[in-house]
């Protein structure tokens, strides 16, 4: 008998009967949410265009706090606002135009209280995401996939726990994007990080995802919550990238 036990992942976050509205007469897009993100794992989130991906995910980064009743623990402790071990990447990278990309990635260990090996660990993530030839153009001179690697590497420079991405792809064509894939899952096992990634791209969350989540709306509710780890969904045309492709496909669509 093997001695080898499958111990349970840790949980990064509890989503607990979370209700989010925004004080409008229509109802929120959260009611009574639940949802456990587990740590160290990559969580795809997909669902239909309103049906509270980025509410939720903003809930996760402290930025949205529930009005009524419920919350998000993270790490068992509430979350009642943003805090440094999580960063959030959106759509547009918010980098800093007047910063080239050394400057941007710098600026994300502002808030960190050790900076003796400052430079390094900036040329270091730098390195990781493939912009060291291009650190010192600024965010004008980048093209739009570099300005992602830019954001993420700004993002991952201060060692946070959890990096939220709000569809950080979509500005992207399908080969850059597919070039991203790769480096989220390099970085991931570089790191170890866990990640939210909201995408509207069922192959991009079964590329990238341990786990995908597929949420119907009002209110955002679970529809399918599947393990997407094996090797054979990293694989575009394999049998089970398909069927689970269709199994999506048929919720969604
Ligand atoms: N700040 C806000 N004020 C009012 N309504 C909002 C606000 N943010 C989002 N909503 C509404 O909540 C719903 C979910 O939005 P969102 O979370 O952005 O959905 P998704 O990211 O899945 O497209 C939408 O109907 C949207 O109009
Ligand atoms: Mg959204």
């Amino acid at each position: 008998m093997s001695v080898l036990k499958r111990t349970e992942p840790a949980v990064a976050f509890q989503v607990e009967r979370l209700t989010v509205d925004f004080g409008t007469d229509k109802t929120g897009p959260l009611q009574d949410f639940s949802l456990n993100i587990r740590q160290g794992e990559i969580t795809c989130l997909l669902g239909p265009s309103g049906c509270g991906k980025t509410t939720l995910l903003k809930s996760l980064g402290g930025f949205v706090v529930g009005r009524d009743s419920g919350g998000v623990l993270f790490e068992s402790r509430y979350l009642n606002g943003p805090t440094p071990e999580i960063v959030m990447i959106f759509q547009e990278n918010n980098l800093f135009p007047w910063l080239s990309a050394r400057g941007n990635v710098e600026f994300g260990l502002k808030f960190k209280a050790a900076k003796r090996d400052g430079k390094q660990v900036v040329d270091e993530m730098l390195r990781i995401v493939g912009l060291t030839e291009a650190a010192d153009r600024f965010p004008n001179q980048l093209s739009g996939g570099m300005r992602q690697r830019t954001a993420i590497a700004r993002a991952l420079v201060s060692d946070p726990h959890v990096l939220l991405l709000d569809e950080p792809f979509s500005a992207l064509d399908i080969s850059l994007r597919r070039r991203m894939h790769t480096l989220m899952l390099d970085l991931w096992s570089k790191t170890g990080k866990t990640m939210v990634m909201v995408t509207h791209s069922i192959e991009e969350a079964l590329q990238v995802g341990h786990r995908v989540i597929v949420l119907g709306d009002r209110p955002a509710r679970v529809l399918i919550d599947a393990d997407t780890s094996a090797d054979a969904m990293k694989d575009r045309y394999s049998p089970e990238f398909l069927e689970m492709q269709r199994r999506i496909e048929a919720v969604i669509y």
